[in-house]
């Protein structure tokens, strides 16, 4: 091999230890890449999965309906006194007084038998403004057992009243703010 010959088959040598290490990088600088996409994607449904998981399936489900018709057979012997203790869970993230804009989650000032999703200038999610009808008692007993599993979609953080008896109260403390006291059933 002349020293012509060797520098051709060394450049070529080379071209080709460019291409492969050229290629490598391109390779690798996809492959560092495209995980991140699905990483991103990955727990954004996961969270919704868990959170819906233990509410929206099995025992939870039926668990709600029944619930609700206990909760609403309490409010004939419901303590609105300690419903307004309970509903300082829901203070985090609602006022209820009359003229007070709304704060986390809407305005309950006057919530019985006000249509759903209507207090002015509150933005409620998708799930809220589809359900449609009216904050009777008896779909407020269904909403606070499990907001997620009786409105799946709704922004409302949160769990649910565990205790029928205590729901029962909050929703009675609900019925007194209001113009005119919304009269319980008997
Ligand atoms: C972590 C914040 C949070 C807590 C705690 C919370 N809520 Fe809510 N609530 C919201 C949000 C946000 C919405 C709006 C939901 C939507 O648009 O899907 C809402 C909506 C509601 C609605 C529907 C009102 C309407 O105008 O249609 C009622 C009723 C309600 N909440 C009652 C309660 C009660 C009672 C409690 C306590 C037992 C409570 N919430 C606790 C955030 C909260």
């Amino acid at each position: 091999m002349d020293t012509f010959e060797f520098t051709k088959t060394a450049a070529a040598v080379l071209s080709a230890l460019l291409l492969i290490v050229g290629a490598k990088t391109a390779i690798d600088m996809n492959v560092g890449h495209t995980p991140e996409k699905p990483g991103y994607v990955l727990p954004a449904p996961a969270p919704a999965e868990t959170a819906n998981a233990p509410q929206g399936e099995g025992a939870a489900a039926p668990a709600a309906a029944a619930g609700s018709e206990e909760v609403v057979a309490l409010l004939a012997q419901a303590n609105a006194e300690n419903g307004k203790a309970i509903f300082k869970k829901c203070q985090g993230c609602h006022v209820a007084e009359n003229g007070k804009s709304s704060t986390v989650g809407p305005n309950l000032w006057g919530v019985v038998n006000r249509p759903k999703a209507s207090f002015p200038g509150y933005n409620y999610s998708d799930a809220m403004k589809k359900k449609g009808g009216d904050w009777s008692f008896e779909e407020l007993a269904h909403f606070l057992h499990g907001p997620k599993t009786y409105i799946p979609g709704t922004k409302m953080v949160f769990n649910g009243l565990a205790s029928p008896s205590d729901e029962a109260d909050v929703i009675a403390y609900l019925a007194t703010l209001a113009d005119t006291p919304v009269a319980l059933p008997k």
